[in-house]
């Protein structure tokens, strides 16, 4: 893709992408500033334009340090480009476990943030409508960032409140009125959303499809059956405040102020024990976190990095997924700077920003753990991917030069799809796996099993980065 206005401007990668169209990361050539870019094509019709013209005006009107930065957009043609804060953290998603969640320190902390956005966009009359890991990010210092005001809308103007009427948003984070009623409130359905977040941060696992009774999760739920997984992993005060957010009955659901009143919400957490390998005095140090509960095989786990102990505090970073620990880059090593004057960017005009440290292109890399490193040469590694997929059951498909479509029906029948990235870095292969469609935690659940099928061909070499 060229974006003719900024020549002053790398397009670095794809962070993500939808039925909008994609996300990019842009990186200033001269600055090293970064910027996420949301591209979007138009040519859909005139409610398209009509959508993101409104996606704009909300955007406009938010300043939250919670809430994804706006900084102006820009068309050209039929395209329009949306800059945003670009998240280095990556999205929340990539921080729970499939079936397992979180360690319930670090989901209060994230649920205390998406608590403080929401009430800030209820407080400015806005409702988010799709709120979901997907939509949330995260910062260079793990800040939770919500993203994406696509389907958001005003439901409060000059003081009056007006009830929603149109079905929107992604059906196991649906409120359950919204399938039941014909108009309802938007506030409680935004708060209901932050429930099943929550569920997902705690057990790795959404607790239904959809909340209709037809659904036997859901009747379960409704029925108390808390012995039941997803619920029965999680903690009873947390439990109790996800018995207050997902009451079915949306005036007798828990409001935001009160949220903030309850024990788990309002409780404070002793500070985690120092990391055994800090104290350590090696120049080199491979962190771990947790050793006992993980059955970890180093050699096998691929996404790991080295660190100097010079650099500063490497457990900011440190993020354990798929029993491997990933030390990401932390405040102040790896982190791009945002643009000082947005606006020079539209102009396509060189920024005035602060350049950071010299970049190599592993740094440029979004936080993400469906990925991998092999062995062999982008033309065996797609080779051996083909056999691992087809083995797993699923469809697999060329789509265009180092990039593959995989596609299944997971456990509910529900369509998955999803997009490996062949890149080359370094001489190094590495298979970046990104969900199209689909449920994020099925999605988890098969790039694990592919990665397992794959473990032979894994490049298990340590990332030594570089100590400014
Ligand atoms: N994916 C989608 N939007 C993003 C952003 N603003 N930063 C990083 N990754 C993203």
């Amino acid at each position: 893709m060229a974006v003719p206005f900024v020549q002053d401007w790398d397009l670095v990668q794809t962070l993500g992408e939808g039925a909008y169209g994609e996300v990019k990361l842009l990186v200033n050539k001269h600055t090293e500033e970064a910027v996420a870019v949301k591209v979007i094509d138009t040519t859909q019709g005139k409610e398209c334009l009509d959508n993101v013209k409104k996606e704009i005006c909300i955007n406009k009107v938010l300043s939250h340090p919670n809430i994804v930065r706006f900084f102006g957009h820009r068309m050209e043609g039929t395209t329009i480009y949306l800059f945003l804060e670009y998240c280095t953290g990556g999205e929340l998603f990539d921080r729970i476990e499939p079936d397992v969640g979180m360690p319930e320190k670090d989901a209060h902390r994230f649920f205390q943030q998406l608590i403080a956005a929401v009430e800030y966009l209820h407080s400015v009359g806005i409702t988010h409508r799709d709120i979901k890991p997907e939509n949330i990010l995260l910062d260079d210092k793990d800040n939770l960032k919500l993203s994406d005001f696509g389907l958001a809308t005003m439901f409060r103007h000059r003081g009056r409140e007006r009830r929603l009427t149109r079905l929107c948003g992604t059906l196991p984070y649906v409120a359950p009125e919204l399938l039941s009623q014909s108009e309802f409130s938007a506030q409680p359905a935004d708060v209901w959303a932050c429930g099943i977040v929550l569920t997902a941060m705690l057990a790795g696992e959404l607790p239904w499809d959809q909340p209709s009774e037809s659904c036997q999760e859901y009747s379960d739920w409704l029925q108390t059956k808390t012995y039941l997984p997803p619920w029965k992993k999680i903690q009873p005060t947390p439990l109790s405040l996800l018995s207050k957010l997902l009451l079915s009955a949306p005036e007798e659901r828990i409001r935001l102020p009160d949220i903030k009143k309850e024990r788990w919400f309002s409780q404070t957490y002793k500070p985690a024990a120092r990391l055994q390998s800090e104290s350590q005095g090696s120049t080199a140090k491979l962190l771990r976190r947790d050793s006992e509960k993980l059955p970890l095989d180093l050699n096998k786990s691929d996404d790991r990095i080295q660190f100097s102990s010079s650099q500063p505090d490497p457990a900011a970073g440190v993020c354990v997924w798929d029993g491997s620990v990933y030390v990401g880059p932390s405040a102040g090593q790896v982190s791009f700077s945002q643009p000082a004057r947005p606006e020079h960017m539209l102009l396509g005009s060189q920024l005035l920003g602060t350049p950071g440290a010299s970049q190599t292109p592993w740094q440029r890399l979004v936080r993400r753990m469906t990925r991998f490193f092999t062995t062999l040469d982008s033309e065996a590694s797609c080779s051996a991917l083909r056999d691992a997929s087809i083995s797993l059951g699923l469809t697999f498909k060329h789509t265009c030069t180092n990039q593959v479509t995989l596609s299944t029906l997971d456990k509910r029948n529900n369509k998955l799809i999803f997009k490996v990235h062949l890149l080359e870095l370094d001489q190094r292969v590495m298979l970046d796996f990104r969900l199209s469609k689909g449920d994020g935690l099925e999605f988890k659940r098969l790039f694990l099993k592919i990665k397992h099928k794959l473990s032979d061909i894994i490049n298990s070499q340590k990332i030594l980065l570089p100590v400014s």
